[in-house]
């Protein structure tokens, strides 16, 4: 609503500039049609953008009324009580005009006098000199901020400040590919307006503080993964009902999975991939109902029977991924009821038995990993299913398994596995040559690209939108 509005006024504002010249009428008195501001506010503006662009801009010089008829790329106004505020200030290489930062970009302290500020965005803009997010001030801005977004600044250091347990209205977090380090401040758990915490790709260490678990019941992605945390999960986390993605892969967390996470009935995604749990298929797994991605690989003490687990609750499970776990046990069937099953990893643990036929009725599947198990017996699916599959059927590296000349062609023959002869010789040097070749490389990549098109974007998309939608104003109207 009030971004309508917003649209509104500026549109007006550009219709009576538009006047203006066309009568030639006010020449002399600009003033009057140029949007309302307090000095101060203008005055922070530009000092807060040198600040992070360089001394050379000269924002007074160029944006002389950057809410009405000189907007600046990537700042956003709003109108609050008869004038205008800065309400956005969004920094980075994005558009062809955007405004980027200088090696030497820094946080002014007058950023904190735009008390009406809701986005900050910064974007690849801390690159050379180590730089720290000030620890003070954001009291100022906890009336009003609402999405703080630092990405890709390899040089902002330090820790995240215990100040921003103050910023109360702040729905999204996300300090993505930083080089951000320490512990994750317990003031976290304050924010109970917070829809998103992305901190992924940063120095984080220490436990995961229980208290984000206690208040943030609005929260719907929590990602902390390609961090150093420590420590086991904290059960609270099993109160955040509202959660869609919990992302935590690629940590040195440990302990067993809290039987609390059975309570996120909502979570679509759970990404453990590359800790160092344990504790077995915890039953709260089956009780994460809506779960489309359940990816666990690579925690190779986690171990568990296969068969304990009931399949059969997760009916949306699309990319299941387990490899590397330490599990025993045989495939049961109950997975080839798995109906929007797509990827299917069971690679590299210690499965025993066959391999059920049934997966092949599966409708959706693309690939299928069983390789590096000690999987037994000969194969029963249909030459068209290999046709099918390819190399995205790995079932190598399980000496006594084997395919039937007769049910499939030697082509299409599944790779890296042989022929059944004779009980006996069936597994004759096998190994030698699979380990050469190591096709677990490709199988490793599909694991890792298969479900990572969930990332979720940003708000960029709607400033985007915004912006062209002033451009497109200002295009029709001078
Ligand atoms: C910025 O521009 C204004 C107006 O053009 C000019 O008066 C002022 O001297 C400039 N400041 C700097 C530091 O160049
Ligand atoms: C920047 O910070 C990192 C991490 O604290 C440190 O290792 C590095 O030496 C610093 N570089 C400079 C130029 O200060
Ligand atoms: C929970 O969040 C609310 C804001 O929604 C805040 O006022 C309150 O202090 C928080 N409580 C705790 C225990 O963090
Ligand atoms: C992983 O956890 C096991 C205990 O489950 C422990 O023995 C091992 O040292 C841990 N490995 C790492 C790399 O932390
Ligand atoms: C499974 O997906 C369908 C279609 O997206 C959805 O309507 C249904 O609610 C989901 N079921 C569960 C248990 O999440
Ligand atoms: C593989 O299975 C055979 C029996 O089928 C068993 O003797 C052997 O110990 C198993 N190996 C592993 C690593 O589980």
């Amino acid at each position: 609503m009030e971004k309508t509005k917003a649209t509104q006024q500026v549109a007006s504002f550009l219709v009576a500039v538009l006047l203006c010249f066309d009568t030639g009428l006010c020449d002399s008195e600009m003033s009057s049609v140029v949007a309302p501001m307090e000095g101060g506010e203008k005055e922070a503006l530009y000092s807060a953008i040198e600040g992070f662009v360089g001394d050379w801009w000269n924002g007074s010089g160029l944006y002389p009324d950057p809410c009405g008829w000189t907007p600046i790329q990537g700042v956003l106004c709003d109108f609050f009580e008869g004038l205008w505020y800065i309400t956005g200030i969004n920094i980075g290489p994005v558009l062809e005009n955007s405004l980027e930062c200088s090696q030497d970009a820094n946080f002014t302290p007058s950023l904190f006098n735009l008390k009406h500020l809701k986005t900050l965005s910064l974007f690849d803009c801390f690159t050379s000199q180590n730089t720290t997010i000030p620890s003070v001030n954001w009291n100022k801005l906890s009336s009003s901020l609402e999405t703080l977004e630092l990405r890709s600044n390899p040089s902002l250091i330090g820790k995240i400040p215990v100040g921003f347990g103050q910023l109360s209205k702040l729905q999204s977090l996300v300090l993505i590919e930083n080089s951000l380090s320490g512990e994750m401040p317990n003031e976290l758990g304050y924010l109970g307006n917070l829809k998103r915490l992305s901190l992924e790709g940063n120095k984080f260490s220490g436990n995961i503080p229980s208290s984000l678990g206690h208040n943030l019941s609005d929260l719907l992605i929590l990602d902390l993964s390609r961090n150093y945390l420590t420590g086991s999960l904290p059960s609270s986390l099993g109160s955040l009902t509202s959660l869609l993605k919990l992302d935590l892969s690629n940590n040195l967390l440990h302990g067993s999975l809290p039987n609390e996470l059975g309570n996120l009935k909502k979570l679509t995604l759970f990404d453990m991939r590359s800790n160092n749990l344990s504790g077995g298929l915890s039953q709260s797994l089956q009780e994460m109902v809506s779960l489309q991605d359940l990816l666990l690989s690579d925690n190779p003490n986690i171990g568990g029977n296969l068969v304990e687990f009931k399949f059969s609750s997760l009916i949306n499970l699309t990319n299941l991924d387990l490899s590397n776990m330490g599990l025993r046990g045989i495939i049961p069937e109950s997975i080839s009821k798995l109906n929007k099953l797509r990827f299917l990893a069971l690679d590299n643990n210690y499965l025993s038995g066959s391999v059920p036929s049934k997966l092949e009725a599966l409708p959706s599947l693309r690939a299928l990993h069983v390789n590096a198990n000690n999987l037994t017996g000969e194969l029963e699916f249909s030459e068209e299913f290999y046709t099918r599959m390819g190399r995205r059927f790995a079932s190598w590296n399980n000496p006594s398994l084997c395919y039937k000349v007769g049910k499939v062609s030697r082509e299409n023959a599944p790779f890296g596995l042989n022929e059944c002869r004779n009980e006996k010789d069936y597994n004759v040097n096998s190994k030698n040559k699979i380990e050469e070749e190591n096709p677990d490389e490709n199988s490793r990549f599909i694991a890792s690209v298969g479900p990572s098109d969930n990332s979720v974007s940003g708000f960029w998309g709607v400033v985007l939108v915004q912006d062209l939608v002033v451009v497109f104003l200002l295009v029709l109207l001078l």
